[in-house]
């Protein structure tokens, strides 16, 4: 995995969005999957500020919902739907028959999964994803422990999401479960992008990179991935052994 340290949140933001464009230009009808959370909210920003220059064009782009809090939904505020159709999707005009996202308030969340599979495999797999990195090293909700499975898991939470979920939410809601597109289904996008910023993602930006590679921290999974970038700013990049 290759690292660069942008400096900035903005550049880090800026380049990320350099790079969804540039595919986007070679192949427009792409299949991309974008996480949620507060780190990827200044490439939307950015990507948004594109589309209205006309410098990119995502809406002949296709996208597939990276996780989701089981038992939440749209009308709750910091679920992922909510998060993407308000910061993105919407504002970025994507027409809504080309977005896939996890329900996560279906009865059945086996095919809920089994589903968003069959969508990916019909939209000619993942083109590109760029990825946050939770506090623990989580990738989307690929929580420590969670084997390399096929496709898409249901997973327990791990204490520290629970614990992290307050932000999102603004207090303390019971969460137990994420769905989430799995290790393997992600790491086969031939580029993967992973975004990182601030102090305290400085431990696990390290452990990323530069750990052992092990399902105790799924991020460190993506060290095998030929064309796999991590981009930081400075101080998320301060633990690490070079700086560059
Ligand atoms: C969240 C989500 C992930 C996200 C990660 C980092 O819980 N499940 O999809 O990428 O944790 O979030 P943040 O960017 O808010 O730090």
């Amino acid at each position: 995995m290759k690292h660069v340290n942008c400096g900035t949140y903005r550049e880090m933001s800026r380049q990320a969005a350099g790079c969804v464009a540039e595919l986007l230009r070679e192949k427009p009808e792409a299949l991309l999957c974008f996480a949620a959370g507060t780190t990827p909210m200044g490439l939307f920003e950015e990507l948004i500020q594109m589309q209205a220059r006309a410098e990119v064009d995502m809406t002949r782009a296709w996208f597939a919902g990276l996780d989701e809090w089981v038992g939440l939904g749209p009308a709750d505020a910091g679920s992922c739907i909510q998060v993407m159709f308000d910061s993105f999707y919407t504002p970025a005009g994507i027409p809504r028959d080309h977005i896939h996202v996890f329900d996560g308030m279906a009865a059945d969340m086996t095919r809920e999964c089994r589903v968003m599979e069959k969508w990916i495999a019909d939209h000619g797999g993942i083109e590109l994803t760029v990825l946050g990195i939770g506090m623990n090293g989580h990738i989307g909700f690929n929580e420590p422990g969670v084997p390399e499975t096929r496709g898409c898991v249901v997973v327990d939470l791990d204490e520290v999401t629970k614990a992290i979920s307050v932000k999102y939410f603004g207090k303390q809601i019971p969460v137990h479960q994420g769905v989430s597109i799995g290790m393997d289904l992600l790491s086969s996008a031939p580029e993967v992008i992973l975004l990182a910023d601030g102090v305290k993602k400085a431990p696990i930006v390290a452990a990323t990179l530069s750990g052992p590679v092990t399902c105790r921290v799924p991020s460190s999974l993506l060290q095998k991935h030929p064309r796999a970038v991590l981009l930081t700013d400075a101080d998320a990049a301060g633990l690490l052994p070079n700086l560059d």
